[in-house]
């Protein structure tokens, strides 16, 4: 288990914050404390049940351990429990969102912008969402069918029309099929997403925006999963996609995913920053300071210094400002720069991810068939299990994520279109109707590179387990 690596981190940092509250009168707290030590047992029995997500062959589904610096930030900061709601609930914790959120925003090279830190992904989303159907209430909103299951359900959420577009051999959002859509007139919004959830693929932004200057819509980039990835080099064509992020009109971007993050943890952010008037409410509890924010565009000057509430905003009220101190403690920790620690974390797992997916190429037993086309974009690697039919295969893959769990290697399955596993021409996209249980690997941890010997060892063993059952 991942034990604090620093002694005595937390202990010094809170006896620090404490001193500072030292001159208010003593009291007793309410709490009774007998019975904790028994209950806190009881938890770390119950939480025994868990895949060991902190352990290198932890390899299956998108779960990265948050950093040490970050859990003992979201500690301390528990102390207070500040709410980033308002600055009345989070004074000190929302001057950190908001410095946190402007590190953030400087990856895709924005600097006047709106955001903030969100629950989750799918409520940084839904925000982009929100506000694309407040500029556009009439018109749709489309993404590519590998697109986050999350976007039809919030549009639906927010009676927006959605429709998917055909993603092609790569589960890249297929330009022509998106075309076909723009050609009927009535689309709002295009989300782009730099980073599937189920194969990390990323979709052709920069295709997209040349069609935005001939169909005019919102272009929303869902880099929930991928945005980080835009610190390293990648091969093309998703470095040309990430290249032009900047030019997007919203981004949602997860620190809870590969920024070292607790859950909690999402972030959205606008290209231009009078969107904020949307967000008016009339709340009698809180105290507005903004005097631009809600104005009409015409009416708004600069927003800079303009002192704001994060809930004025943001659609959700309560919020944990622990979450905006961890993401602010480690990024002073591990500044979002090309080139450093963090980045270099990124790629250490993207390396892990293409020997794997050579290691599946090169097998010279043919048990293995990886994706037709192309090496895995990000870091994320699935194959199927070569068998007479689709049916075989998928059972094979279910038998083979047992075996290796057994082996304490924990993988994910997926289910993927049969034919992106058949030779193809690159650009052609599918209409997917079959399709066939996959395993999958998600390889987020920088360790993940320096245990790939081991992950592939028990892979081969439980695969030759699983074949000499059926030979027998
Ligand atoms: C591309 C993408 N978008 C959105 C989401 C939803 O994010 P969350 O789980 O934080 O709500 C995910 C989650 O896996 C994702 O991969």
């Amino acid at each position: 288990m991942p034990h604090d690596p620093v002694p005595g981190l937390l202990s010094r940092a809170t006896e620090l914050l404490e001193k500072q509250f030292a001159a208010l009168p003593a009291f007793e707290s309410a709490a009774d404390t007998s019975a904790m030590v028994r209950v806190l047992e009881d938890v770390a029995r119950r939480m025994g049940d868990s895949y060991p997500f902190f352990h290198p062959l932890y390899a299956g589904q998108m779960l990265k351990p948050p950093h040490p610096v970050a859990r003992a930030a979201y500690a301390l900061a528990m102390t207070l429990n500040p709410n980033n709601h308002a600055r009345d609930g989070g004074r000190a914790s929302s001057e950190m969102e908001i410095e946190a959120v402007q590190g953030i925003a400087g990856i895709f090279g924005w600097t006047e912008f709106l955001g903030h830190l969100t629950s989750s992904g799918t409520l940084a989303n839904l925000e982009a969402l929100w506000v694309a159907g407040q500029l556009a209430p009439d018109k749709r909103i489309v993404g590519s069918e590998q697109a986050h299951y999350t976007h039809r359900r919030i549009s639906a959420v927010l009676k927006l029309e959605y429709a998917s577009i055909a993603a092609d051999y790569r589960g890249r959002m297929s330009v022509p099929a998106l075309e076909t859509e723009l050609r009927k007139g009535d689309v709002g919004t295009v989300v782009v997403t730099l980073g599937t959830t189920a194969l990390g693929a990323v979709d052709p932004l920069d295709e997209v925006l040349a069609l935005r200057e001939k169909y005019n819509f919102r272009v929303h980039v869902d880099a929930a999963y991928g945005g980080y990835f835009r610190l390293i080099s990648l091969a093309e064509p998703a470095q040309r996609a990430f290249a032009v992020i900047d030019q997007a009109d919203s981004i949602v971007i997860d620190p809870h995913k590969h920024g070292l993050q607790p859950y909690g943890c999402g972030c959205v952010l606008f290209r231009d920053p009078s969107v904020g008037r949307f967000y008016k409410h009339d709340s009698p509890y809180t105290y507005f300071t903004s005097k631009q924010l809600h104005l009409h565009p015409s009416e708004q000057k600069s927003l800079a210094g303009d002192p704001v509430h994060l809930g004025e905003i943001s659609l959700e009220c309560s919020r944990a400002g622990a979450s905006a101190v961890a993401l602010w403690a480690t990024q002073q920790l591990l500044p979002l720069v090309p080139g450093g620690e963090f980045a270099r974390g990124l790629a250490l797992g993207r390396s892990a991810a293409l020997d794997l997916d050579r290691r599946l190429r090169e097998d010279r037993t043919g048990r293995f068939q990886p994706l037709a086309v192309g090496a895995p974009e990000l870091d994320i690697v699935v194959w199927k299990m070569n068998a007479k039919t689709p049916e075989l295969s998928s059972e094979l893959a279910q038998r083979i994520f047992t075996a290796c769990a057994a082996r304490d290697l924990h993988l994910a399955l997926v289910q993927l279109p049969l034919a992106w596993f058949e030779p193809v021409s690159e650009s052609e996209s599918v209409i997917a109707v079959e399709t066939v249980t996959c395993l999958r690997s998600v390889l987020m941890k920088p360790e993940h590179e320096v245990w790939m010997d081991s992950i592939w060892e028990r892979l081969t063993a439980s695969c030759a387990e699983v074949m000499r059952e059926y030979r027998s």
